[in-house]
């Protein structure tokens, strides 16, 4: 039997995820939205299932209308992207009310259907809709991932690589914390060559390329006036593929924490290593006085996040 991925939301990230999945075959894809979006999922899966000609891929994409979860029955993956996105002048902790309501309510339709799934989600503010994910669903932690340190190691690695003008596949950086301003890149583990970042830049510059990394999101929506896509939607089909390939890969994610870095009861970006188990370990790294102080800061501002949940 093929795999299948639902994906709950098929806007821009939600569009974007599917079009870079459909690319692997690794999967057969179920696109699905809210029943204000009508008959948009079916258009979509149509264009993009006759984008596979072209493009020389085999996926199988169908789309759902009115808002129904007819089809996505035993999904091995449920890719949550619905929600609002920010608009400029927005902080991703502005959306926690009206995205709430979103997560219950995809959650408690999709995941009957597909008891044994894993559920991936990118919603902002992000952090906090993990950990709602995860005690909403009330799945083991081990199944609930929360996609954000990819795209923030990616927004570090592409402006590392366009600095120092060397291929992206030299560069290696590592981001932790929550998926906001107050995000950890951690320089000291990011390395180009396997070098240290810190012997390739000027400590300004590489506080430079920090700061941008951090505003990495809001640079784009002050731009664009609404959310990144490509970006986002190719960090969640990694994770996907990760899943379905059993691929052991360590990335940062957002995962449910118990105990690590000292954290409890709290979806945190952490370095997970992905396999066909969801999240199968949390690797901890040794962190400096100062990296933990920035640690400790990111948490601060995920809890008071937590406290608009209702
Ligand atoms: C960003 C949004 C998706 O970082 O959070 O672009």
């Amino acid at each position: 039997m093929r795999d299948k991925i639902s994906i709950i939301g098929v806007g821009n990230v939600g569009a974007s995820c599917a079009m870079w999945l459909a690319r692997t075959n690794l999967a057969d894809l179920v696109l699905v939205d809210v029943p204000q979006a009508e008959t948009m999922p079916v258009a979509k899966a149509l264009d993009l299932l006759q984008t596979g000609p072209i493009m020389g891929y085999n996926s199988r994409l169908v789309g759902t209308a009115n808002g129904s979860y007819d089809g996505t029955e035993n999904s091995d993956i449920i890719i949550i992207t619905g929600g609002l996105p920010r608009k400029p002048g927005m902080s991703r902790e502005d959306l926690v009310g009206v995205n709430q309501q979103v997560i219950t309510d995809i959650i408690d339709n999709a995941l009957p259907r597909s008891p044994k799934a894993i559920v991936i989600v990118v919603t902002n503010p992000l952090d906090t809709m993990t950990y709602l994910a995860y005690k909403h669903s009330r799945l083991p932690k081990n199944r609930v991932i929360g996609q954000a340190g990819i795209l923030d190691s990616a927004r570090f690695a592409a402006f590392v690589a366009q600095e120092l003008n060397v291929a992206i596949e030299n560069v290696q950086t590592v981001v932790m914390g929550g998926h906001g301003d107050e995000m950890v890149p951690l320089t000291r583990y990011s390395t180009v060559f396997g070098v240290p970042l810190t012997e390739w830049l000027s400590a300004d510059k590489l506080s430079a390329i920090v700061e941008r990394t951090r505003k990495g999101g809001s640079e784009i929506v002050n731009l664009l006036k609404t959310s990144a896509y490509y970006a986002p939607g190719a960090a969640l089909a990694k994770i996907a593929i990760a899943v379905l390939t059993d691929q052991k890969l360590i990335v940062p994610c957002s995962a449910y924490l118990e105990g690590e870095y000292g954290l409890n009861d709290i979806c945190f970006g952490v370095p997970v290593k992905l396999g066909s188990n969801g999240i199968e370990q949390i690797i901890e790294l040794k962190l400096t006085d100062e990296e933990q102080a920035l640690t400790q800061k990111s948490v601060g501002i995920i809890r008071e996040t937590m406290k608009a949940l209702r």
